[in-house]
């Protein structure tokens, strides 16, 4: 490693997180909301609105209404009847929701909320009557902790917002236990109330209202990503132009916004929408990477029955303005109409939008190039410091594309183990054999999704049946491979994301993922691969280092070495299954060597439920024969 060798400055935003709705990793997921179904939007994207996840508590009986809207957005609500022989018995009579597969209970204070409206031709009294919020046992119905909301006189022409606390101090045994929203059984027999939006949110990451569930978020944070990508993936095209992901109706009150069937079957309650997901980079110190509709929606057949815009301006202009008003919400000062709705929504300070890709994996397309044309030159005009990206470029495209200086192609890979381990060089002089100056890449989607076929012929079939379901150490071998070529190319490679992100085990669609998870923070596996990103980002310098290397080409090593003020820093990786001996020499003056290593004995091993730190980072003991300017230090590598 020569400290006076050829230097570039490394890409600062290489190492970044792609998010979408996909495997419930939004709703159910990463979004901090608690209950499943808390509005009655739909259940998959062909069924409407149902009562899943909802179950009576003592004599009462649940069914969906229409007559009785929250908001234009929010038509079907749900209707508690409580019989008149309720009160036979004094008891506590309502409904539950169990959560989305259940709702953790820890030592935290939740916050309760939901719209009630009383049926004023049952009740004819309005009356007045206590509510009790609990978190109870799904199975013993055991009561962890409770709060009564006072008795007050409801609304009569109108619902009326409830919001409460319920402080608890005990840890439940599992995560099978629901929310009671219940009333004394004398009190209300004979009553009917409406209920929407019934919500349960237990602490977020950093405190966020309507935030991010806290522990999902901080493995996140842990890997302290330099960007984020969103909201899509396929999930911001819809399977039709129409139910494509609309900005505008992500933002604003939740009552007020609207649910959507997202590409991956089920709907989008849009709770985490465009205002949270700044949030989110805000709170992770991340750019955003902010996806915009190009126009292409895949179909519910997949790219077979695909809607499309039309290459006309008078087609696409609506698009074009569609973004620049996003753009405005995300960025524009607060004496404009949707920088004042950001304010109204509850943040005057501007949010900052570094890149902006237009659409996503449009090489299905037929017109993209017309349409990113459009888009781009139009964006630019209006935001020139905004670094723009391509979603296609001339490979598997119906078309040929040219990306204008300065501009970035987006690429995709889904592949297995050998692809990425050859493609190691692929960056090495992209530029100039593409003709592409000043073309630079975002390696947007990749994971080893599969292993090795003799043909290396790629299987996408869905459910995952050739899919492997969990990172293995050699996805996490091969895909570092990959990105020592894109660390090795800074002037290239400029930003990259393993996709997708997170798998929760009750509903997914989609394996392997970084990080697998459920209701239960304590079933969390975090993979081979998500360490290998953590490691691959948090030892990087901020100028690349020259390496010569005495012994031969690359393989079975491969390797790349940056520096910064304080450390030389170099990353190795061995793909043969015997252990190769290395002596590395450092051109620089030095004291101390330090390791960190991920191996195991098998190339197959993964981390799993009950087995969640098989393969975790660990120190790695080095040699040092002579520390000092030129010094030396050795390493048998596994
Ligand atoms: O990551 C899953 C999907 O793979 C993304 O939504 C899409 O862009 C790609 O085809």
């Amino acid at each position: 490693l020569t400290k006076t060798g050829i230097k570039n400055a490394t890409a600062p935003d290489l190492y970044g997180w792609m998010f979408e709705d996909i495997n419930h990793s939004g709703d159910g997921g990463l979004y901090g909301e608690l209950l499943t179904n808390r509005a009655f939007d739909g259940s998959d994207v062909t069924i409407g609105p149902v009562i899943t996840g909802y179950k009576p508590t003592g004599n009462t009986f649940l069914r969906l209404d229409n007559l009785h809207p929250l908001t234009h957005s929010h038509q079907t609500v749900l209707a508690l009847d409580i019989p008149t022989t309720a009160n036979e018995t004094s008891t506590q009579v309502g409904f539950e929701n169990m959560g989305w597969w259940g709702i953790p209970v820890t030592p935290q204070t939740y916050n309760v909320s939901f719209f009630i409206y009383p049926d004023q031709v049952r009740n004819q009294y309005n009356p007045s009557t206590s509510i009790t919020v609990s978190l109870r046992s799904n199975i013993t119905g055991e009561i962890w902790a409770s709060t009564v909301v006072p008795a007050q006189s409801w609304n009569v022409v109108n619902y009326t917002y409830v919001s409460a606390q319920i402080v608890n101090t005990v840890t439940a045994p599992d995560s099978n236990n629901t929310l009671a929203i219940t009333f004394d059984s004398v009190v209300a027999s004979g009553q009917t109330y409406f209920f929407d939006q019934i919500s349960l949110f237990g602490e977020t990451f950093k405190g966020y209202r309507n935030g991010l569930r806290k522990d999902l978020a901080q493995n996140i944070y842990d890997l302290k990503p330099k960007f984020l990508r969103w909201p899509g993936g396929n999930n911001i095209e819809g399977y039709s132009i129409q139910r494509r992901w609309k900005w505008w109706e992500t933002i604003g009150p939740l009552e007020d916004r609207w649910p959507r069937p997202g590409n991956w079957e089920y709907y989008n309650t849009n709770g985490l929408g465009l205002m949270e997901f700044l949030e989110w980079t805000e709170a992770m110190e991340m750019e955003n990477v902010l996806a915009i509709y190009s126009g292409y929606s895949l179909g519910d057949a997949g790219e077979a029955n695909a809607d499309e815009y039309p290459s006309s301006e008078a087609a696409l202009y609506p698009l074009l303005k569609e973004s620049l008003d996003e753009l405005e919400f995300c960025m524009g000062s607060t004496s404009t109409f949707w920088g004042g709705k950001r304010a109204e929504y509850g943040h005057p300070e501007p949010f900052n939008i570094k890149y902006v890709e237009i659409g996503n994996e449009d090489w299905f397309g037929k017109n993209y190039p017309f349409r990113f044309k459009y888009l781009y030159e139009g964006l630019k005009a209006a935001y020139p410091d905004i670094m723009y990206i391509s979603t296609a470029y001339n490979e598997n495209t119906n078309y040929t594309i040219d990306i204008p200086a300065g501009a970035m192609w987006d690429t995709h890979h889904y592949e297995p183990p050998a692809f990425f381990i050859n493609r190691f060089d692929f960056y090495d002089n992209w530029q100039e054999t593409t003709n592409n100056t000043n073309v630079t890449v975002f390696i947007g989607e990749y994971s080893v999704f599969q292993v090795d076929t003799p043909s290396e012929i790629d299987d996408f079939s869905d459910p995952p049946d050739i899919h492997i379901f969990y990172p293995r150490l050699l996805s996490a071998i091969a895909e570092g491979v990959y990105l020592l070529g894109a660390e090795r190319n800074p002037n290239v490679v400029k930003l990259s994301s393993y996709a997708p992100s997170l798998q929760n085990w009750n509903w997914y669609n989609w394996t392997p993922n970084l990080i697998a998870f459920d209701a239960n923070p304590l079933h969390t596996v975090l993979s081979v691969s998500y360490y290998l990103q953590k490691l691959f980002n948090a030892y990087r310098g901020t100028e690349s280092v020259q390496v010569t290397n005495s012994a031969g080409d690359f393989g079975p090593l491969y390797w790349a070495s940056s520096m910064d003020e304080n450390n030389v820093y170099l990353k190795v990786i061995n793909v043969n299954a015997t252990t190769v001996p290395l002596t590395v020499s450092v051109e620089s003056s030095w004291t101390t060597v330090n390791g960190t290593i991920i191996t195991n004995p098998d190339f197959n091993s993964f981390n799993y439920k009950n087995n969640a730190t098989a393969i975790t980072p660990q120190p790695l003991s080095l040699t040092s024969t002579r520390a000092g300017l030129n010094g030396t230090w050795t390493w048998n590598v596994p």
